[in-house]
Protein backbone atom coordinates (compact mmCIF):
# COMPACT_ATOMS: atom_id res chain seq x y z
CA UNK A 1 0.00 0.00 0.00
CA UNK A 2 1.20 3.50 -0.75
CA UNK A 3 0.08 5.98 1.19
CA UNK A 4 -0.36 9.72 0.50
CA UNK A 5 1.31 11.91 2.95
CA UNK A 6 0.57 15.77 2.65
CA UNK A 7 3.62 17.85 3.63
CA UNK A 8 3.41 21.32 5.06
CA UNK A 9 5.62 23.30 3.76
CA UNK A 10 7.72 25.58 5.63
CA UNK A 11 7.04 28.68 4.02
CA UNK A 12 3.48 27.84 4.04
CA UNK A 13 3.74 27.95 7.77
CA UNK A 14 5.66 31.40 8.00
CA UNK A 15 2.78 32.72 5.65
CA UNK A 16 0.54 31.93 8.19
CA UNK A 17 2.24 34.18 10.84
CA UNK A 18 4.66 33.71 13.45
CA UNK A 19 2.28 33.86 16.19
CA UNK A 20 0.93 29.91 14.51
CA UNK A 21 2.73 26.89 15.70
CA UNK A 22 4.19 24.96 12.87
CA UNK A 23 1.34 22.07 12.29
CA UNK A 24 3.26 18.97 11.98
CA UNK A 25 1.74 15.73 10.35
CA UNK A 26 3.21 12.65 11.55
CA UNK A 27 2.76 9.40 10.65
CA UNK A 28 0.87 6.73 11.77
CA UNK A 29 2.80 3.17 11.37
CA UNK A 30 3.53 2.06 8.12
CA UNK A 31 4.99 1.96 5.24
CA UNK A 32 5.51 5.12 2.65
CA UNK A 33 7.01 5.85 -0.40
CA UNK A 34 8.93 9.21 -0.30
CA UNK A 35 10.37 11.85 -3.12
CA UNK A 36 13.84 12.81 -3.20
CA UNK A 37 13.92 16.16 -1.43
CA UNK A 38 11.03 16.05 0.58
CA UNK A 39 10.65 15.45 4.34
CA UNK A 40 8.48 12.86 6.64
CA UNK A 41 7.82 12.88 10.41
CA UNK A 42 7.81 9.98 12.44
CA UNK A 43 6.69 10.53 16.55
CA UNK A 44 6.39 7.96 19.29
CA UNK A 45 2.98 7.12 20.62
CA UNK A 46 1.32 10.63 22.10
CA UNK A 47 4.74 12.29 21.62
CA UNK A 48 6.02 15.11 23.76
CA UNK A 49 3.75 13.40 26.56
CA UNK A 50 4.54 9.96 27.88
CA UNK A 51 3.96 7.01 25.48
CA UNK A 52 1.78 4.11 26.49
CA UNK A 53 3.02 0.68 27.77
CA UNK A 54 2.79 -2.35 25.29
CA UNK A 55 3.54 -0.14 21.91
CA UNK A 56 4.94 -1.52 18.59
CA UNK A 57 4.71 0.57 15.67
CA UNK A 58 6.67 -0.04 12.74
CA UNK A 59 7.26 2.63 9.56
CA UNK A 60 9.13 2.13 6.68
CA UNK A 61 10.49 4.58 4.46
CA UNK A 62 11.62 4.22 0.28
CA UNK A 63 13.09 6.76 -1.57
CA UNK A 64 13.26 5.55 -4.99
CA UNK A 65 15.56 5.29 -6.92
CA UNK A 66 17.25 3.71 -4.06
CA UNK A 67 20.52 3.53 -5.06
CA UNK A 68 20.67 6.65 -6.01
CA UNK A 69 19.32 8.47 -2.63
CA UNK A 70 20.36 8.22 1.18
CA UNK A 71 17.95 9.38 4.34
CA UNK A 72 19.08 11.37 6.68
CA UNK A 73 17.20 11.19 10.07
CA UNK A 74 16.90 13.81 12.54
CA UNK A 75 15.41 13.29 15.78
CA UNK A 76 15.55 16.68 17.80
CA UNK A 77 14.10 14.58 20.68
CA UNK A 78 15.00 11.41 21.76
CA UNK A 79 13.85 9.68 25.61
CA UNK A 80 13.01 6.42 26.23
CA UNK A 81 13.21 4.09 29.35
CA UNK A 82 17.14 3.05 29.33
CA UNK A 83 18.42 -0.44 29.65
CA UNK A 84 21.28 -2.05 29.19
CA UNK A 85 20.80 -3.74 25.76
CA UNK A 86 18.01 -2.00 25.19
CA UNK A 87 15.68 -4.77 26.73
CA UNK A 88 12.81 -2.87 27.54
CA UNK A 89 11.79 -0.19 24.83
CA UNK A 90 13.49 0.38 22.18
CA UNK A 91 13.30 2.28 18.91
CA UNK A 92 15.48 0.10 16.08
CA UNK A 93 16.59 1.57 13.08
CA UNK A 94 17.61 -0.70 10.02
CA UNK A 95 18.58 0.45 6.77
CA UNK A 96 21.27 -1.37 3.99
CA UNK A 97 24.27 -2.89 5.98
CA UNK A 98 23.12 -1.50 9.35
CA UNK A 99 20.96 -1.85 12.58
CA UNK A 100 20.99 0.47 15.37
CA UNK A 101 19.06 -0.66 18.46
CA UNK A 102 18.14 2.66 20.42
CA UNK A 103 17.06 3.96 23.83
CA UNK A 104 17.99 6.19 26.98
CA UNK A 105 18.99 9.16 25.60
CA UNK A 106 21.25 7.37 22.80
CA UNK A 107 19.52 8.89 19.98
CA UNK A 108 19.99 8.12 16.20
CA UNK A 109 19.96 11.77 15.76
CA UNK A 110 22.54 12.49 12.49
CA UNK A 111 22.42 8.81 11.03
CA UNK A 112 23.01 8.78 7.40
CA UNK A 113 21.77 5.73 5.26
CA UNK A 114 23.45 3.81 2.83
CA UNK A 115 19.99 3.86 0.64
CA UNK A 116 17.00 5.13 0.19
CA UNK A 117 15.44 2.65 2.67
CA UNK A 118 14.95 2.42 6.08
CA UNK A 119 12.54 1.02 8.83
CA UNK A 120 11.97 2.18 12.40
CA UNK A 121 10.39 -0.49 15.08
CA UNK A 122 9.69 1.17 18.43
CA UNK A 123 8.64 -1.46 21.45
CA UNK A 124 7.71 -0.09 24.47
CA UNK A 125 7.18 -2.87 26.95
CA UNK A 126 4.83 -3.73 30.35
CA UNK A 127 6.56 -0.94 32.85
CA UNK A 128 7.72 2.76 32.74
CA UNK A 129 8.00 5.36 30.06
CA UNK A 130 8.87 7.81 28.75
CA UNK A 131 8.44 11.03 26.88
CA UNK A 132 9.64 9.31 23.60
CA UNK A 133 10.84 10.62 20.07
CA UNK A 134 10.10 13.01 16.86
CA UNK A 135 11.91 12.51 14.11
CA UNK A 136 12.52 13.73 10.78
CA UNK A 137 13.55 11.59 7.91
CA UNK A 138 14.96 13.54 5.04
CA UNK A 139 15.59 12.14 1.72
CA UNK A 140 18.22 13.61 -0.46
CA UNK A 141 20.49 12.52 -3.52
CA UNK A 142 23.61 11.21 -3.00
C1 LIG B 1 5.63 -3.00 4.76
O1 LIG B 1 6.51 -3.60 3.84
C2 LIG B 1 7.04 -4.85 4.28
C3 LIG B 1 8.00 -5.34 3.22
O2 LIG B 1 9.07 -4.47 3.10
C4 LIG B 1 5.92 -5.83 4.50
O3 LIG B 1 6.44 -7.04 5.00
C5 LIG B 1 4.91 -5.25 5.48
O4 LIG B 1 3.81 -6.11 5.60
C6 LIG B 1 4.45 -3.88 5.02
N1 LIG B 1 3.59 -3.31 6.05
C7 LIG B 1 2.44 -2.69 5.78
C8 LIG B 1 1.71 -2.14 6.95
O5 LIG B 1 2.01 -2.57 4.64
Amino acid sequence: MIATVVLICGLMASALGASFETRLDTLACGNYTMTEGTRLVIQSPNFPKNYPVNQRCQWEFSCPVEADNYLDIICPKFALQSSKDCVHDRLIVTSRGQRDVKCGTDSPDGTKTSTGWARFTFFSNAAITNTGFRCYIWCHAK
